[in-house]
């Protein structure tokens, strides 16, 4: 694996790539890379045969009360596991050079950037898909992956590539889950171990909503009502939303169908954790990784 900083450098290795026939599939990161990142580059693999990783921690996606200088930064940890996992070449730009001025022209993600995580981020959904914007813009892939995880930011990245009829192919692969089903991300290092705890009774709600669906309601205000009953207990999370949304649009919708999308949000502490499912998919399609003996020290 090949590691480059400079945009010149990074358009280079595309261009050789390109020029001996290789497919370009590009897999867009903040770092702090995991199990997750590492099926996006599985993926990737599947659909490319030349896998471009970028690891930049995008300032214009942070609210000014975020958590962008906090944000888990390793460099020899992504290294590892950006070549681990197949990445033949791991760009990590530097914001000077992504954002010399300012930037002035910014994407407007419409009325799903608004609602929320939208609602909960003013902005953020903007910063998103600027820097992806310019991130196909410099690497020019064919094809791009992104995890369900981030339902949202997926379907608010399909929706830019199809309305700016950009050349690129959008992938979304499941999440990969820990072994008690809590969806591992950058920011769960964050978490202590009774919010760790309390974390996993997101996916327990997320399959409370499922097991609704399965029993047949098909009202999405009952689905919603199983989950919040499954998280009525866990006092250290505080519920920000559950919704049913309807894949094609991602809004609101009152009929909950198998392609439906369950997804909620909570906090906890000063923390936010997001999750979803496909009502019809069930938490089981999403890979999850074998218990490690520290949990088990945790749980005992
Ligand atoms: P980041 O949070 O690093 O996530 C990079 C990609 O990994 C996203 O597509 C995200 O959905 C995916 N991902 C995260 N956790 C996952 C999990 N448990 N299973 C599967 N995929 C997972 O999302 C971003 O960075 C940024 O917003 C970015 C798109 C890079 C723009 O700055």
């Amino acid at each position: 694996m090949q590691t480059v900083v400079a945009i010149a450098d990074i358009r280079e290795h595309v261009r050789a790539a390109k020029g001996a026939g290789r497919r370009v599939a590009f897999v867009p990161t903040m770092g702090f890379l995991h199990e997750g990142h590492a099926a996006l580059v599985t993926e990737a693999r599947r659909r490319g045969d030349f896998v471009v990783m970028s690891v930049f921690v995008n300032p214009l996606q942070f609210g000014p009360s975020e958590d962008f200088a906090q944000y888990p930064r390793d460099a020899a940890r992504d290294q590892r596991v950006a070549a681990e996992s197949g990445v033949d070449v791991l760009w990590t730009p530097e914001a000077g050079e992504i954002y010399p001025t300012g930037p002035s022209i910014m994407v407007d993600p419409g009325p799903v950037g608004t609602i929320l995580e939208g609602a909960i981020r003013p902005g953020h959904f903007a910063g998103v898909l600027t820097v992806v914007l310019k991130l196909f813009a410099i690497v020019q892939p064919e094809v791009a992956v992104f995890g369900r995880k981030d339902a949202q930011q997926a379907f608010l990245v399909r929706r830019m590539t199809e309305e700016f009829n950009l050349p690129v192919g959008i992938v979304v692969v499941p999440t990969v889950r820990e072994h008690d089903g809590l969806a591992l991300s950058s920011r769960n290092v964050y978490l202590d171990p009774a919010m760790r705890e309390a974390a996993a009774a997101l996916p327990r709600a997320l399959e409370a909503g499922v097991a609704a669906f399965r029993a047949g309601e098909r009202k999405a205000g009952s689905v919603v009502a199983a989950s919040y009953r499954a998280l009525a207990n866990v006092a250290a999370l505080t519920v920000e939303y559950i919704n049913v949304l309807d894949p094609a649009e991602f809004q609101p919708n009152h009929a909950a169908t198998p392609r439906s999308y369950l997804v909620l949000a909570a906090r906890a502490g000063s923390r936010r954790l997001i999750d979803n499912v496909i009502l019809g998919d069930g938490l089981e399609s999403d890979p999850r990784l074998p218990a490690r003996a520290s949990d088990a020290a945790a749980v005992g």
